[in-house]
């Protein structure tokens, strides 16, 4: 009786996860749930000879190893060979097509993760390892068991053994770290590193604290369940109740490319890191007949995305100031390519960030790029120090004009308070010229830091004197008349932005451009804006108390700068159209393709969020216009199979100014 009833409890409690877990498709509510697996849990204090092997209660972790047991793979845990190019893939395409005529692959994400095999008998998780060396890995079974999308028993009753990828997602790692800095522990360089220290945790608490998750792709035994297909084996596993990721594609050799674009461009919009894409060969009989290279299946390649991942040495670091005055400590790198392009140089963000990692100059250290983030340096590699290793210390005076830096409460920066710091009237000027700001084209930082030694630029209004001093300016090396007719062209044309431009410009601490434009919004012109009280800002969608304060306390020493602004010819009022007004933009998405002629993407873009539209990355059923330039990508025939309306960049022009 009891023990029929906690058999009842598991099938439920294990379905319902699944659902939640693997479908992402819950069934019953939390408290049901919760319900469920109290009373399981008490039947198992009471009970224990009645454990079941797949009961869900393994996974809250508990169960502590002394160590890893060794497991040998029977069939061993190959990894795959590497492409980086185009070329590569094509090469390997004909590789297969000396012995395959027109072969079928099926294109994988490849999860950036740690490889599990999973063995099941009659339907119930029995066993859990890592690849190790591919012939011999360690048990983690105490620890997979703690995973919520890995199932404890199968929808049928059979032997098996799968392979997969344990993986943290972005979200998730996140957390972690942002934990562990609390906690004043070491943060995770990575989520793969994250997912393979939970695993190799003695302590089963641990990595079930860590929510990891699990994705399977391969089946060794294919053939023995008579599946010739890999592609039907990912569906078998799917039913099987096995977490298999969903953006798979059987492809031909074309198709394979434009996936590979795809997910190129569209990674970041996924809840966890991917390397690359895997391509394994459909068929499973030719998988068969190419077989194996000593290290390597013939029938399957990994594409990988370039590196994000490197070593390099910390050759010194140095210090930068910024327009807010804040003092950076930097790395100076021996320069290295890092995810396509050549790095020499990394933040270090501040004082503490240099003492948590442990940087001292001299270091071996990796270097981290994330997507389109700027790259960071992750980790000291420690057992490569010679003990020539220089210690790190915070400077006390600001590198530039070298006055005392002051430590704000509760902040890990220090400041430069001086307000003629040069080094932060350069930042500052430069930011008022930069693209998402003022958007001055032709003034690159060295131009700008060159008038300003000159005397020519030493505040924002100096920008629109410029024409004053023409013919001085075309003397200077490097300058002709057409280059200065050029920046003084885009010096006026800048006079008339919008007003979030300048409110973005003119470099009011804590306002962003994405502030900047609810501001102007809301208050459509500058001087309204200078006279609001903090009470009332705060009224203001998005806008909090730090922020209100922020923009009181600017206006309060800057009217002036703003009025002569002004004077000079610069627009202080919000130009873009009510959103409300033209219902071709507000609330819709847009995703754009392929480049435009008469405008930039950036452009584009701005002009939908102006009316407020939404530009995301990816087109998906979601999506309501996709706008189209020369040379789409595949996103242009995505939207064509999606029946989503295709604007070229006539059409779009032409709506933005109904
Ligand atoms: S298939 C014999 N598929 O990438 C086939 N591997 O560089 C074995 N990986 O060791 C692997 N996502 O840890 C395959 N969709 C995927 C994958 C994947 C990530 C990992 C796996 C493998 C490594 C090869």
């Amino acid at each position: 009786m009891i023990e029929n009833r906690m058999r009842e409890l598991i099938n439920l409690i294990n379905k319902a996860a699944y659902e939640y877990y693997t479908l992402d498709k819950p069934s019953i509510p939390d408290q049901e749930y919760d319900r469920y697996a109290q009373e399981l849990q008490q039947l198992e204090i009471k009970y224990p000879e009645f454990i079941q092997e797949d009961s869900p209660t393994n996974r809250v972790g508990g169960k502590v190893i002394d160590e890893f047991n060794k497991v040998t793979h029977d069939i061993p845990m190959l990894s795959l060979g590497n492409v980086f190019n185009e070329s590569e893939i094509v090469a390997f395409d004909e590789r297969v097509r000396k012995e395959i005529n027109n072969p079928i692959y099926v294109a994988e994400l490849k999860i950036d993760g740690l490889a599990v095999s999973l063995t099941y008998k009659a339907g119930k998780l029995v066993r859990g390892a890592t690849r190790g060396d591919g012939v011999t890995g360690e048990d983690i079974t105490h620890n997979v068991k703690t995973i919520k999308s890995i199932p404890l028993v199968l929808s049928e009753n059979i032997d098996i053994e799968v392979r997969g990828e344990i993986y943290m997602s972005k979200a998730s790692f996140n957390l972690l770290n942002e934990e562990r800095i609390k906690k004043g522990e070491e943060a995770f360089a990575n989520p793969r590193n994250a997912a393979a220290g939970s695993v190799r945790q003695l302590d089963s608490k641990i990595a079930a604290s860590r929510k990891l998750d699990c994705f399977i792709y391969h089946l060794p035994n294919a053939l023995d369940y008579d599946i010739h297909s890999h592609f039907k084996v990912l569906k078998f596993m799917k039913k099987l109740g096995f977490n298999v990721n969903s953006n798979i594609e059987k492809v031909n050799i074309k198709e394979l490319l434009n996936y590979i674009e795809q997910w190129t461009n569209n990674r970041e919009t996924l809840a966890y890191e991917i390397d690359g894409i895997v391509i394994k060969l459909d068929n499973i009989d030719d998988q068969i007949k190419l077989g194996y290279t000593a290290k390597y299946p013939k029938w399957a390649v990994a594409y990988k995305f370039p590196a994000t991942e490197v070593l390099t040495k910390l050759k010194d670091i140095v210090f930068t100031v910024g327009r807010t005055g804040q003092v950076t400590p930097n790395a100076v790198l021996e320069p290295v390519r890092v995810a396509g392009s050549i790095i020499s140089r990394a933040t270090l963000h501040n004082e503490e960030y240099v003492v948590s990692k442990g940087i001292k100059i001299g270091d071996i250290v990796t270097i981290y790029k994330a997507g389109d983030v700027i790259p960071e340096v992750s980790r000291v590699i420690e057992d490569r120090r010679t003990g020539d290793e220089i210690d790190f210390k915070m400077t006390n005076n600001c590198p530039i004009c070298n006055s005392n830096l002051v430590k704000k409460e509760e902040e890990a920066a220090y400041y430069c308070v001086n307000p003629k710091c040069p080094a932060k009237k350069i930042e500052g000027l430069i930011h008022y010229a930069s693209r998402d700001a003022m958007n001055i084209e032709g003034f690159g930082d060295r131009i700008i830091e060159d008038f300003y030694n000159m005397g020519y630029l030493k505040d924002f209004k100096d920008f629109y004197n410029l024409n004053n001093y023409k013919e001085e300016l075309m003397e200077i090396e490097g300058f002709g008349e057409k280059s200065i007719n050029n920046l003084l062209d885009s010096i006026n044309n800048s006079k008339n932005n919008s007003l979030e431009r300048l409110l973005f410009a003119i470099g009011i601490r804590h306002v962003g451009s994405k502030t900047a434009k609810i501001l102007a919004k809301e208050y459509k012109n500058i001087e309204v804006l200078m006279i609001a009280s903090e009470e009332e800002l705060t009224n203001v969608r998005d806008i909090g108390s730090i922020i209100a304060k922020s923009i009181v306390n600017f206006f309060n020493y800057n009217k002036e700068m703003i009025i002569e602004l002004k004077s000079l010819g610069v627009n202080t009022k919000y130009l873009g159209k009510d959103t409300l007004t033209n219902p071709l933009f507000y609330a819709k998405t847009f995703v754009l393709t392929g480049s435009l002629e008469t405008i930039t993407r950036d452009q584009a873009t701005s002009m939908i969020e102006d009316l407020g539209g939404i530009v995301t990355g990816s087109v998906s059923s979601k999506t309501d216009v996709v706008l189209v330039g020369e040379n789409p990508g595949s996103k242009y025939d995505k939207a064509a199979q999606l029946n989503i309306p295709i604007w070229n960049e006539q059409t779009f022009l032409k709506n933005v100014k109904e």
